[in-house]
């Protein structure tokens, strides 16, 4: 939907944080039946970074939140609602939402968990975008964090998701935009198709189980995510471009306008093919996945703040966000800024 220009939402700091553990593809080659070269051919994934010892996704989420804190130089009491994207909370139940609440002392304020995935934080901001322009909360905190590294199956049988994914987070403040001055949040475009669920999942734990934890689905690896490599990359290429041309369409923008695309790091060569599919020089496309690998919901506000501070995005530019994972989920986000 197409957001009026006087109540936009604005992003006034960002940050990220990775856990300080780098596992390179070396490393891997040492766990399982792969290559340096599959991986860098197949994914363009060079490095990630993986936890060490009891480290949680809302520890992750707090780092990030803290330099987005105060990157947006703004006191944490001042912030009066949480939204946190995950696909890897702390625990089954509560959110990390909460945690993050408590850890950065925010007292009783109200916190939202978000679980779309790799779509997660474009779906988050969305949401969050609405409370702002509603005038419900003036000051929100959006972390998007995972941990996905304690539960990849690092045998040759699961090579092909956990070469991929990499642990860290990513924070952004939201507020209303004071000026009329064009900057926010433009539009949000959300997408999903649920008859894909089990193409890209983690199948158990599952409570139409009796009981739900079964030490069968354990031997059999079913506790791992899993996912059908090939239908993901063929709809992540489809589905991005899709829907960018949404967002484009409800703004009357051109992909001419765009100065610099955020595809969610999911493979390099899917990020390649979004360009090729949109037709956007590869030079605008904001691509860290050599770095980081797939950070899940936390891989575009981590692109986002590392765009902004080397100085990649400027004010005035028009800076388009776009997702594809899990549920199928897919999305997209511009944002003048
Ligand atoms: O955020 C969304 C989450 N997921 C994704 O975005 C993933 C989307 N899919 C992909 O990125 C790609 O499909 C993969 C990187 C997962 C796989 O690349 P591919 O070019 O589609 O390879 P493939 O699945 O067609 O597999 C080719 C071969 C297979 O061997 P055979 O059957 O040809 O003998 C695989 O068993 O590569 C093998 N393979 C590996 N070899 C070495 C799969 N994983 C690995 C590995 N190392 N890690």
């Amino acid at each position: 939907m197409k957001m009026p220009m006087n109540s936009r939402t604005i992003i006034t700091g960002t940050g990220h944080y990775v856990p300080p553990r780098v596992v390179t593809n070396q490393d891997l080659e040492k766990l399982m039946d792969t290559s340096d070269e599959w991986i860098r051919e197949r994914s363009g994934i060079v490095e990630r970074h993986h936890i060490d010892g009891r480290v949680g996704t809302s520890d992750l989420a707090v780092e990030a939140a803290r330099r987005a804190i105060a990157d947006a130089k703004i006191e944490p009491s001042s912030i009066d609602f949480v939204v946190a994207a995950t696909l890897s909370p702390d625990h089954y139940f509560p959110g990390i939402g909460v945690l993050v609440q408590a850890k950065l002392g925010l007292g009783t304020i109200g916190a939202l968990d978000v679980r779309n995935q790799c779509s997660g934080f474009i779906y988050a901001l969305s949401a969050a975008d609405q409370y702002i322009r509603a005038g419900t909360y003036k000051r929100i905190l959006l972390v998007a964090a995972e941990v996905q590294s304690t539960n990849l199956d690092f045998s040759d049988q699961g090579r092909d998701m956990s070469v991929l994914f990499g642990d860290g987070a990513g924070a952004v403040i939201l507020e209303p935009n004071g000026e009329d001055d064009g900057r926010g949040i433009l539009s949000t475009h959300l997408f999903s198709d649920g008859r894909f669920a089990a193409h890209l999942w983690m199948e158990k734990p599952c409570p139409m189980d009796n009981p739900t934890f079964q030490r069968g689905f354990f031997d059999e690896g079913r506790f791992f995510p899993r996912m059908d490599g090939r239908n993901v990359f063929v709809n992540a290429c489809q589905r991005m471009p899709e829907a960018v041309r949404a967002g484009l369409e409800a703004n009357g923008l051109t992909v001419d306008d765009i100065d610099a695309l955020i595809p969610h790091q999911a493979n390099d060569r899917i990020s390649l093919m979004v360009a090729k599919g949109l037709k956007i020089p590869v030079e605008k496309v904001v691509r860290n996945i050599q770095r980081f690998g797939n950070t899940t919901a936390a891989s575009i506000p981590i692109a986002l703040d590392e765009a902004l501070k080397d100085g990649r995005i400027k004010r005035g530019n028009l800076v388009a966000l776009t997702a594809f994972g899990s549920g199928y989920t897919w999305a997209s986000a511009f944002i003048r800024w």
